[in-house]
C-alpha cells in the first residue's frame, strides 16, 4: 500500500466513499497488541479494539501466520463442499461452549439473522413466529437485526421493520411473562447489553428468562456477538449464569479481527436448517475460519482468560478509586474487560480529549464511556491509558470542556 497523508487518505474519502459513519479526523495505518499508529506515525493506546473486534490485541503473530499459511493453500472454497477448517473451527467452538452445531456467515448482525430465520424455522411446526426481545438492545444493522434491536433511533427512517417483533423492558421478568405467549418462538437478548451501555442481566432474571422459554415452549437466543471469546472472564457470557441458551450469536472477536459471525444451536434445533434454508458465500470460509481457530489457540496457549481477569480487576480498582474522586462519575459498570463508566454529563468530550492524548476508548449511549481492552494488554500500558482517561475525567469534573 502506497503511504499517503491524512489529507490525501481523506480526501478519497470525500471523492469516494459514503459518508455514512462519523468519523474522527485521524487514519490508522499500523496496529500491534494494544498499540495502533496514524498516518503521521503517531502511537495511541487502543483500548477499544475495533469495536470489540479483538480479544488478543491487533495482529497477534499467530493469527497473522496462520492466515497467511492458509492464504497460500485455499482462501475460499463454497459450501458446496468440505474444507478443513470450517469442521475444526465447529468443533472449537462447539466444544467450548454448550455442545452445539454451527453455522459460519461474515458479521454480527447475520448471524443475529441466522438465529432469527432458525427460531422461525423451528417454530413453524407449532405456530410460532413471534421473537420477544429486549429494550435497550443491540443486535447489528442489518433489517432483522434492527428489527431486534430494541432502541427507537436505529428505526428511525426504516419503517415497516420486520413483524412479530416485540421489545420489553430488561431485566424486568414480570413484563417479559406478560410477552410470551403460545406464539412466541424465541426470546433473544444480550447477556450484557454492550452498545445500550454495558448494563448486565442479573443472575436471577437471565435464571427466569431460560426458565420462562421452558416452560411456554420458546428458544432462549443469547447474543454474544460482544460477550464472547473470553471478553467478560469466561470463554461466552452465559458461562457466569449456571444457564445455556438454545442458540448462541458470535462473530467480533471470534476472527481476531477478520470478519467472521457464526451461530451454535442445540443440535435439536440446528436440525431446522436444512439444505435450501439459509447460505452465505462467504460463510466457513477457510481463511476466516483459520485466524479464528488460531484466535482459540492463542487464548488457550497464553492462558489470557486468566490475564483477562487479572487485568480487569487491576482496571475496576483504579475506576472505583477514581469514582471516590469525581462525583462526575455516576456508575462503573461491567465484568471481565467488558467496561462502562457511565458520567453525569456527555463523554464525548471526554473520548474527544483521550484521542488528542493518544488513548482510545469509546462513548455509547452520550454518557457512558466504555472500554474493550484486549486480555492481552500489559498492565503498565493499561495503567497510562487511565491516566490519560483519568485527566479527562478530572476535566470533565471542573467543567473544562
Ligand atoms: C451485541 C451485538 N450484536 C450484534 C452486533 C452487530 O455486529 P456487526 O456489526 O458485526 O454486524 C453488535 C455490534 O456492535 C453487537 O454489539
Amino acid at each position: 500500500m502506497p503511504h499517503l497523508t491524512f489529507e490525501q487518505i481523506k480526501g478519497k474519502f470525500d471523492d469516494y466513499v459514503i459518508g455514512n459513519y462519523a468519523r474522527n479526523q485521524v487514519a490508522f495505518v499500523h496496529g500491534e497488541g494494544s498499540h495502533i499508529w496514524d498516518s503521521a506515525g503517531n502511537r495511541y493506546i487502543d483500548l477499544m479494539p475495533g469495536w470489540g473486534t479483538t480479544t488478543i490485541g491487533h495482529c497477534h503473530p499467530h493469527v497473522v501466520s496462520a492466515i497467511q499459511r492458509q492464504a497460500g493453500f485455499l482462501i475460499h472454497i463454497d459450501n458446496s463442499f468440505y474444507n478443513i477448517p470450517q469442521g475444526v473451527l465447529a468443533e472449537h467452538l462447539s466444544t467450548r461452549s454448550f455442545g452445539g452445531k454451527c453455522f459460519f456467515c461474515n458479521s454480527g448482525a447475520e448471524a443475529i439473522e441466522a438465529s432469527l430465520k432458525l427460531a422461525r424455522l423451528w417454530g413453524r411446526r407449532q405456530g410460532r413466529s413471534e421473537i420477544v426481545t429486549m429494550g435497550g438492545s443491540f443486535h447489528g444493522r442489518t433489517f432483522g437485526a434492527i428489527s431486534a434491536t430494541g432502541q427507537e433511533k436505529y428505526h428511525r427512517g426504516y419503517l415497516p421493520l420486520l413483524p412479530g417483533i416485540s421489545h420489553v423492558p430488561f431485566n424486568d421478568p414480570g413484563a417479559l411473562e406478560d410477552a410470551v405467549g403460545p406464539k412466541t418462538c424465541a426470546v433473544l437478548m444480550e447477556v450484557i447489553q454492550g452498545e445500550g451501555g454495558i448494563n448486565i442481566a442479573e443472575p436471577a432474571y437471565l435464571k427466569a428468562v431460560r426458565e420462562l422459554c421452558d416452560e411456554r415452549g420458546a428458544l432462549l437466543i443469547l447474543d454474544e456477538v460482544q460477550t464472547g471469546m473470553g471478553r467478560t472472564g469466561r470463554w461466552f457470557g452465559y458461562q457466569h449464569y449456571g444457564v445455556e441458551p438454545d442458540i448462541m450469536a458470535l462473530a467480533k472477536a471470534l476472527g481476531g479481527g477478520v470478519p467472521i459471525g457464526a451461530i451454535t444451536a442445540r443440535p435439536e434445533v440446528a436440525e431446522f436448517l436444512a439444505p435450501g434454508t439459509h447460505a452465505a458465500t462467504f460463510g466457513g470460509n477457510p481463511l476466516a475460519c483459520s485466524a479464528a481457530i488460531a484466535v482459540f489457540e492463542v487464548i488457550e496457549r497464553e492462558g489470557l482468560i486468566e490475564a483477562g481477569l487479572a487485568l480487569s480487576k487491576t482496571i475496576f480498582e483504579r475506576l472505583e478509586a477514581m469514582a471516590g474522586e469525581y462525583d462526575v462519575i455516576r456508575q462503573i459498570r461491567g465484568r471481565g474487560l467488558m467496561i462502562g463508566i457511565e458520567l453525569e454529563r456527555n463523554g464525548q468530550e471526554v473520548f474527544e480529549h483521550c484521542l488528542r492524548n493518544r488513548l482510545r476508548v469509546n462513548c455509547t449511549q452520550e454518557r457512558v464511556v466504555r472500554m474493550l481492552p484486549a486480555m492481552n494488554t500489559p498492565p503498565e500500558l493499561v495503567k497510562d491509558g487511565l491516566d490519560v482517561l483519568e485527566d479527562a475525567i478530572e476535566k470533565a469534573q471542573r467543567g473544562v470542556f
